[in-house]
Formats: C-alpha cells, sequence, structure tokens
C-alpha cells in the first residue's frame, strides 16, 4: 500500500478548521473509587464481541475510540475518516470504532503455565536492623516471558520518512546524513541502534498497549557513547501483535485555540518530542529524551491518555548583561533535566525547551512537553530517574498533580503540576514528604533508584503503590556494575510516607546477554542489566489477577511477562502493616546488602562457567 505522508501540522490544521462540528462531549467522572484501584473489565452484554485481533494487525486500520460519537446524522466512520481525518492520505484500511472489552486481559494470558519464582521481601513494619529477621521468604507466580521483535529495518524505514518529511526532525538530519538506507543495505543497523526500555500502557478506548521504548542511535557502530536518544511509539493488540499501520484517533487540545478537536496518530512512528540538540557538537552529548516511563493520567477532557516522563539534555539562559542600549550578552547553561510530555497532545515551536525563539522551529508542530522544576532551587547539572505515580483520591474530577519518589534511601516524595503551569514553560514540583528534612538538595540519591512507575492499589484501607524499583549496584562482583529489579510497595498513612516492603533481586528466570558482547557476562568495564521498565496492565478476574510487566536486558531488548496474583501476595504480606512503625531506613539497606550479596555470587558464578568453557 502506498502512502501519502503528511506532515502533522497540515492535518492538524486541516482536522481542526473541519472538525469544530465534532466537539468532544465532556464527560467528568465522580470522585475516583477508592476501594479497588485495579481496573476492571466490562461484563455489560453491550460490549461488542470483536476484539483488535480480529483485525489483521498487517494490514492499514483506524480505530476510534469507544467514547466517539457521531452527533451529526447520516456520516458514517469510513466517510467521516476520508472526509476529516485522511484527507491527503490514500488509505484505505479498515475503519473502526473499539467497542469491545475495556480488559487487557486474554485467554492467553489467564489460561498460561505460572510457576512459583521465589523471592526474598523485607518488612519494614518489623523494625529491626537485623535483616535475617526483616526478610520474608515468599513466591510470585511467573509465566514465561515474551520478547518484543526488534525489527530493525521497519523502525529504520521510518525514521528515513520522518527526517524527510516532518518537520520536528529537520533538526536531526545532520545525525544521521546519507548513513541509514547504507546501514540497512549492508544490514548493520544492530551496530547503530539499540532499543529497548519498553513501557506501556493499555487504551481502554481503543483495546490496544501503546508502547514508547528508547531508541539509542550511534553514528559510529558502537553501544558506547550514543549521539542521540529517540522515542518510538508502537501500537500492539490485546495479543501483543503490532500493528503494522495503525492510526489511532484521539481527542486533543489544539495548539493554537487550546479547542478541542480530534486528531488522528499514525504509528509506528517516532514521537515529535522537542528536545535541544546540534548536530555540529556531537562527542560527549547525549541529546534527546532518556529513560521513558508511561502512564495513564485522566485529563481535563475526561479522558485517560499517557503521560511520558523522561530526562534530557538542554541549555537555558544562564546570564544576560546588557551591552549597548539595544543589545544584550546571552550566556546558556547546559543541564539534564526531568520533563513531561504528552504524546497525545502538542505545541507549537519549542522555545519552552530552548529558552530562545527560532524562525526555524517556531511554526513547527512538536509533542506537548514541560520541564519539572523543583521550587526554590536551581538546577542540578544532572536530573534523572524520579518515579512517577498519581494519587486516585485526588482525582477529582481529573488529575491536577503528579507525584514522583525523588528519593529512596531518606524517602522524599515530590508533588508536580499537571495543569495550570504559573509559567508555560515549567512545572514548579515542591516536596510533600521528606524523611531527613536537613538532607541538601544536591545530596546524592544513592544506588536504589526508580524502574517503573508505581500503580496504585488499596492495602487493606491504606492508600498504597506497588511497582518495580531497580538497585544500580556498583563494582559488586560482576562487570561495572548492576542493575536488577526490586518489588517495592509504598503506603501512604497521613501525610506521612513509606516504603513498607521492599525485595531483594529479582531475576523472574529471564536469561541475561552481555552488554557488548552477547556471550560474554560480567566484562570488565560493562554493566550487567536486567531493567524493569513499566507495567502494562494490571487486572483482577474472579479471585485472580494479572500483572504485565516490561524488562529490558543489556539495554537492547524488549521483554514482556506475565504475574498471577501479586496483588494477593502483597495483601498477604501485609497483614503486618502497621501506620505507626517502619518509617526507618532498614529494609532500603538490607535490601542493598542482600542485592550487592546476589551480585557476588552471580559475579562468582560467571566466572566459573567462563573458566569452565576455556
Ligand atoms: C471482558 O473480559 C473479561 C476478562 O477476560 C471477561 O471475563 C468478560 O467476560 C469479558 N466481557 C465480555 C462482555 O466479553
Ligand atoms: C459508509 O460510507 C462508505 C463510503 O462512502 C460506504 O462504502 C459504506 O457502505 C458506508 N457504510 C455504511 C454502514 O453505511
Ligand atoms: C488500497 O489502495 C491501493 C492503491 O490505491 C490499491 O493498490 C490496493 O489494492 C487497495 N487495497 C484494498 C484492500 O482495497
Ligand atoms: C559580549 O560578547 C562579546 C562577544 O563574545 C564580547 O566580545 C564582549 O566582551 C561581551 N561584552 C560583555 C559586556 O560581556
Amino acid at each position: 500500500m502506498i502512502k501519502v505522508y503528511t506532515s502533522l501540522a497540515k492535518r492538524l490544521i486541516l482536522v481542526s478548521s473541519l472538525f469544530l462540528v465534532f466537539l468532544f462531549p465532556i464527560h467528568y467522572y465522580g470522585k475516583a473509587d477508592l476501594v479497588e484501584h485495579i481496573k476492571g473489565y466490562y461484563n455489560d452484554p453491550s460490549i461488542g464481541k470483536l476484539r483488535i485481533s480480529d483485525f489483521s494487525p498487517y494490514e492499514a486500520s483506524v480505530i476510534f475510540p469507544r467514547d466517539f460519537s457521531i452527533n451529526k446524522g447520516g456520516d458514517n466512520y469510513t466517510d467521516l475518516y476520508r472526509n476529516h481525518l485522511g484527507v491527503d492520505s490514500n488509505d484505505n484500511g479498515t475503519i473502526i470504532q473499539y467497542t469491545g472489552n475495556s480488559s487487557a486481559l486474554t485467554n492467553k494470558i489467564v489460561k498460561n503455565t505460572y510457576k512459583k519464582h521465589q523471592i526474598s521481601v523485607f518488612d519494614a513494619n518489623r523494625e529491626t536492623k537485623n535483616c535475617g529477621r526483616l526478610k520474608v521468604d515468599t513466591d510470585i507466580e511467573i509465566a514465561k516471558y515474551d520478547q518484543v521483535d526488534h525489527h530493525l529495518d521497519r523502525m529504520a524505514k521510518k525514521l528515513i520518512e520522518q527526517l524527510e518529511n516532518d518537520d520536528a526532525f529537520k533538526d536531526l538530519r545532520g545525525f544521521f546524513k546519507d548513513d541509514l538506507p547504507k546501514q540497512i543495505m549492508s544490514n548493520t543497523l544492530h551496530h547503530h541502534f539499540f532499543k529497548f526500555s519498553g513501557t506501556s500502557v493499555w487504551l481502554e478506548q481503543h483495546g490496544v498497549h501503546y508502547m514508547i521504548s528508547r531508541v539509542l542511535y550511534n553514528v559510529k557502530g558502537s553501544k558506547r557513547g550514543p549521539s542521540l536518544s529517540l522515542t518510538y511509539a508502537q501500537v500492539f493488540n490485546e495479543k501483543w501483535q503490532e500493528m503494522r499501520d495503525v492510526e489511532l484517533v484521539y481527542p486533543t487540545r489544539h495548539p493554537n485555540s487550546n479547542d478541542i478537536v480530534y486528531k488522528n496518530g499514525k504509528f509506528p512512528s517516532f514521537l515529535p518530542i522537542p528536545f535541544y540538540s546540534d548536530s555540529n557538537f556531537q562527542p560527549h552529548r547525549f541529546y534527546g529524551a532518556e529513560d521513558p516511563r508511561l502512564l495513564l493520567v485522566k485529563n481535563d477532557m475526561g479522558v485517560e491518555e499517557p503521560l511520558m516522563v523522561f530526562n534530557a539534555f538542554h541549555r537555558k539562559i544562564k546570564d544576560k548583561v546588557l551591552v549597548g542600549e539595544n543589545a544584550m550578552n546571552i550566556t546558556f547553561g547546559f543541564y539534564r533535566s526531568m520533563f513531561l510530555c504528552w504524546p497525545f497532545q502538542y505545541q507549537l515551536g519549542k522555545v519552552n525547551v530552548d529558552d530562545v525563539r527560532n524562525p526555524e522551529t517556531d511554526k513547527v508542530v512538536y509533542n506537548k512537553v514541560i520541564e519539572l522544576r523543583r521550587e526554590n532551587t536551581e538546577r542540578l547539572s544532572i536530573q534523572k530517574n524520579w518515579t512517577p505515580f498519581v494519587d486516585l483520591s485526588e482525582r477529582d474530577p481529573y488529575d491536577k498533580h503528579i507525584y514522583f519518589i525523588y528519593r529512596w534511601a531518606n524517602l522524599e516524595i515530590l508533588k508536580c503540576k499537571l495543569t495550570d503551569f504559573d509559567l508555560n514553560t515549567e512545572s514548579q514540583c515542591s516536596f510533600v514528604y521528606k524523611r531527613n528534612p536537613d538532607l541538601k538538595e544536591n545530596t546524592a540519591v544513592g544506588p536504589m533508584r526508580g524502574g517503573t512507575e508505581m500503580i496504585p492499589f488499596n492495602l487493606h484501607g491504606h492508600t498504597a503503590w506497588i511497582g518495580f524499583a531497580r538497585a544500580h549496584i556498583k563494582k559488586c562482583g560482576c562487570g561495572s556494575s548492576m542493575y536488577r529489579p526490586n518489588l517495592a510497595v509504598i503506603v501512604k498513612h497521613g501525610d506521612e510516607y513509606k516504603i513498607s516492603y521492599l525485595s531483594s533481586s529479582i531475576t523472574f528466570d529471564i536469561p541475561i546477554v552481555g552488554w557488548t558482547n552477547p556471550k560474554k557476562l560480567c566484562r570488565y568495564n560493562d554493566p550487567d542489566a536486567l531493567i524493569p521498565n513499566g507495567i502494562s496492565a494490571w487486572e483482577t478476574l474472579g479471585d485472580d489477577d494479572y500483572m504485565t510487566l516490561t524488562l529490558s536486558v543489556a539495554d537492547d531488548s524488549v521483554h514482556v511477562i506475565h504475574i498471577r496474583n501479586l496483588l494477593q501476595k502483597v495483601k498477604h504480606l501485609a497483614k503486618s502493616e502497621d501506620p505507626q512503625r517502619g518509617f526507618d531506613e532498614n529494609a532500603v539497606e538490607c535490601t542493598l546488602k542482600k542485592s550487592a550479596q546476589f551480585c557476588r555470587s552471580y559475579g562468582n558464578e560467571q566466572k566459573k562457567l567462563a573458566e569452565k568453557k576455556q
């Protein structure tokens, strides 16, 4: 199928000018039900039986959301699409409105074989420095992992297309020159591109998984010292088959008028995220969005949409000195800072990133982003690894704030605005909890860091969040450092937060490969990495609950694994939950100790295996 690529800008304008008749009906939902935060499923007999996997994932399709209604009689979706959204494209794919189940669960997930996998959890409520006494051994149930296909070819072709046609990618041409077709021809894409850190959310209005992955590009063909980090968005049906050519129709705000309009986003594609870059200055620069995390928030249109948290290198005006009546000297400072990006929302230009206007980019349509700033503090030169979560008890009727675990050891919780930014360039953040108020602003965060976002749930009447942190332990006996997931449960009591349960390293029985040479583990200078990236779904069915988790091995894969009855398990463990106890560092310290031990014995094992081979 031949498709004419229309630039986003052109389409948006077409859509908005013709589309005002289809103003989105705003629904507000009541205060979220705190009883059970895990998403339910529809048992409503009016729910259509068809799911997205009933349509071919290889053929073009357009998916309208369940709540979309054509309020003018006589139209049908095919006409609607052709007349308003697909104007310039000769797309003749299937046009559907999703009316199927809101659940991401499939027979395969439910009927899968799950086996027991032992983990050690440290229970902060026991309040002892004795790690042996803090530790509880328990089993979780895991299914065999799957791996999301790599398909670097298709991805590179997409990139060529976007570099040529999409104004938001014009800036980046200097990084690629004419290299991509050559890399495709010579079959060397895998030396230049590393796709990992896949994190996804289930869009129940469309019946699909929406996944973003980080894509590193290195012009020289090595994994170290990449020049650029891009964000690739893909759509999967409920069976985790990639949709090769799909458009999702979603409500968005017009970047000029702020009116609510519908837009169609085409996937797979790279997200037009605005970031500072200059291909003339490459060595030792790391441009683009790094460490993306994805979660769902409810916006002021009453719709759940994906929100991405990331960090990026940027430059900001640091100093202005007057040099004459009508001129001044400006000095820039360079920082790596935290940002939010709304993949389904847009902005014109990128003055909010670069701090200066630029006629080259002022009219270009990018995804909407905003920098996260801690109130009343200077920017740090590097800021990263904030672990996001939302507090559903404050969803009234939409999410006005996002929270972050800023620090795990000496727990600190940061609260940032999602709306009503004082300046259009920053979301103001303030600390709502600090275990140790005397800790300096720039104290290092320590080896316990955020892995996935945290998912809210109700723990015996307390507001709680579950997710996977990752300990990053340096020089512990295997290569330069080791990363492994750690299960974490955060509980809120009054205005105070604590890490109530934290596990030591979990392997999920996923085989690790070497970071530079797949066959060589624990090589000097190489990290050994299994990193949890995101929780794609977590639902209950009858008495059982199912979680879908994504992970990356050696910064070069997207693994998906299903876990059964984690909620049950945690609720059982949490019989010990005590609002008065556990506000201390014992669990974090024991986790780090135990994880370092794990690293040492793993390193020794690898050494022995390597010796045997020789
Ligand atoms: C929706 O999915 C859930 C979970 O798979 C299932 O139990 C339920 O019967 C489905 N509902 C309908 C109407 O098909
Ligand atoms: C919708 O419009 C298309 C194109 O005009 C037509 O082929 C199709 O039969 C219509 N569908 C319905 C259900 O009316
Ligand atoms: C879609 O359109 C293309 C080009 O106009 C044509 O070659 C192709 O057969 C069409 N496919 C279908 C399924 O109608
Ligand atoms: C302004 O910048 C120019 C060019 O870098 C420099 O020569 C000049 O000294 C600067 N003036 C002041 C007042 O800093």
